[in-house]
């Protein structure tokens, strides 16, 4: 089966390539490296002994676009390409519907101009907006409080792939809802290398370890969990990646929705002492001001992806760090 993965020298897309050539996916990988490099392609092909194939492409080009999936005969797209930071999305709502929205319409266009029906999406829990402290299940209410421009794309990329899906029988859409994805390849070729200053949490953790950012601001300890900071899902990146393996294996007509989480949740100080635990040394921090938008603890029931795609979560917030403290070692920037 071959496959086009957008987004692909990005953090999750580079995982996810391994992943796939790994299981044997014949895999090509479009770009506009806005936040990636191009020598990932050589990381991925030490890791697999395969080098895939590589466009430069913006997804906003339509023809540019059309001609790689003219070309490619494509199978399947597992489309991951986009822009994330949900503070510039804010600041910048236009690049964001723009790039996002307009990009993934392009996207749409090309495939059904060359008859190619099957698509994974990579989504977020940023869908299911304001529900603070509950296991967020695939069927809950998307949409109600979403506090930024980036996450209202995701709800509005997940609607445009429903509407599609209704008007054609013989499109097969699945919609992935990431939670956080932290870590990194164990070979420590791959990790997470966002262009600028990162405003999530491991990679401001490792910016802090590495001396680049001089302490964590820990948001808030006022919140109602254990220790009054902030819990999140947080899913190891190579399980996150394996999932889209077996969503791509599972896809038939119509729409699936699933959370890819753990099922646990995790605060910023335990994020913190797991870290400290296997680095082996301190984390410069300070608990300051709740950050605006925040909300106390997001987790997910995966019991949905459990059952249907057979996938469930091998590694932990141990293995996470490790391997993150690996990927900070073979760093070459
Ligand atoms: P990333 O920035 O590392 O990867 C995204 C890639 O898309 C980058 O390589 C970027 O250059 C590329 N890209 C952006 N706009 C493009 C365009 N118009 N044309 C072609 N390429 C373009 O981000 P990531 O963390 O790997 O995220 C991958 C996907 O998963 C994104 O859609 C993101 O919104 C989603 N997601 C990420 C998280 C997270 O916390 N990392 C959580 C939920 C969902
Ligand atoms: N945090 C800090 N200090 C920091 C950064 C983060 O204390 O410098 C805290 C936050 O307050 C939160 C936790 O660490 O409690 C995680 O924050 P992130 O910014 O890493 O992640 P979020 O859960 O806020 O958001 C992320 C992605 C979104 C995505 C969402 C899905 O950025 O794109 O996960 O749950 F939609």
């Amino acid at each position: 089966m071959k496959i086009l993965l957008t987004g692909g020298t990005g953090y999750i897309g580079s995982h996810t390539a391994v992943e796939l050539i790994q299981a044997g996916f014949e895999v090509e990988i479009l770009d506009n490296l806005a936040n990636s490099k191009i020598a990932v392609l050589d990381k991925i092909a030490k890791i697999t002994g395969v080098k895939p194939k590589f466009y430069e492409v913006d997804l906003l080009d339509a023809s540019a676009t059309d001609k790689v999936l003219r070309d490619g005969r494509f199978d399947a797209v597992i489309h991951l390409a986009g822009l994330k930071a949900v503070g510039e999305s804010v600041e910048k709502p236009l690049i964001y519907y723009k790039n996002n929205v307009c990009g993934t319409i392009n996207l749409l266009e090309s495939m059904k101009r060359n008859s190619v029906n099957k698509m994974i999406f990579s989504s977020s829990a940023t869908v299911y907006g304001d529900k603070d402290g509950i296991k967020l299940t695939e069927d809950m209410e998307t949409g109600i409080g979403i506090t930024n421009p980036y996450g209202e794309t995701k709800y509005v990329i997940e609607k445009i792939l429903m509407d599609v899906a209704n008007s054609n029988n013989d499109f097969e859409v699945t919609i992935l809802r990431y939670f956080n994805p932290i870590g990194a390849h164990s070979s420590g070729l791959i990790g997470e290398d966002p262009n600028g200053i990162p405003n999530n949490l491991m990679p401001i953790i490792m910016k802090v370890a590495t001396g680049e950012i001089p302490k964590l601001m820990i948001y808030g300890d006022d919140y109602n969990t254990p220790d009054g900071t902030g819990m999140r899902d947080y899913i190891h990146v190579v399980d996150l990646a394996k999932g889209h393996v077996k969503a791509v294996e599972k896809l038939k007509p119509g729409v699936e929705v699933y959370n890819l989480g753990t099922g646990e949740a995790t605060s910023v100080k335990e994020i913190v002492k797991a870290f400290e635990d296997v680095a082996g040394k301190e984390l410069p921090n300070e608990v300051v001001e709740r950050r605006a938008g925040d909300l106390a603890k997001i987790y997910a029931d995966c019991s949905k992806a459990e059952r249907e795609l057979g996938w469930s979560t091998e590694l932990n917030i141990k293995d996470a760090m490790r391997d993150t403290i690996n990927y900070l070692r073979h760093y070459e920037g």
